[in-house]
């Protein structure tokens, strides 16, 4: 199978998980996918991120609780990407590029789940100013997504979504 093919099977098995397992995910396999995301890469090689692991506790409660939606309690950890905008590149027009790097990143962090059989889900729609309370942050951090991330409930894989190919390239000749 051509490397092609095995992404194009990983970024297929990647979904929107939002149905867990009890089992447990080992910190030394979250340390994996978070070192995948360690290798994506940011505007001028910034790095401005840091990944916050929230597996137990009354923290794990509180940032269940910044979000509010009963799924996300069952997943058996929490990784909130963390971005750092004094770090960060600015462009010269001030465009701050925080966001863009920590996407990255994440996405490394949720395709190296996938290929370890692990589900994840983006959750940007939380109360971010509460999680980043709950996480002690600085005034230049921001909590810009929670992945829950644990073992999938079912091995179903949902139907992928998308406009077709032709919708969304323009061959600028
Ligand atoms: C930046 C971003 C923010 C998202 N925020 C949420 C969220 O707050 N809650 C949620 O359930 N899903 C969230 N999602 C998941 C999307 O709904 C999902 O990726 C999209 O519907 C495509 O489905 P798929 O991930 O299963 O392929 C988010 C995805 C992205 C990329």
């Amino acid at each position: 199978m051509s490397a092609y093919n095995e992404f194009m099977t990983i970024a297929t098995q990647r979904y929107s998980c939002r149905s867990y397992s009890d089992r447990k995910v080992e910190r030394d396999v979250l340390s994996l996918v978070i070192d995948a995301a360690r290798l994506a890469p940011s505007a001028c090689n910034r790095q401005p991120w840091t990944f916050h692991v929230v597996d137990n506790g009354d923290l794990k409660q509180e940032i269940a609780a910044c979000y509010g939606r009963e799924w996300i309690i069952k997943a058996p950890a929490y990784i909130i990407a963390v971005g750092n905008h004094s770090e960060a590149w600015h462009r010269d027009d001030g465009k701050d590029h925080t966001d863009i790097d920590i996407a990255i990143a994440v996405e490394h962090l949720c395709l190296a789940a996938a290929t370890l059989g692990l589900g994840t889900c983006w959750v940007c729609n939380f109360d971010a100013p509460r999680c980043a309370r709950a996480l002690g942050l600085s005034d230049s951090e921001e909590a810009i997504a929670i992945i829950p991330i644990g073992y999938p409930q079912t091995s179903n894989l949902p139907e992928k979504k998308r406009k077709p190919l032709d919708d969304i390239i323009r061959w600028r000749d």
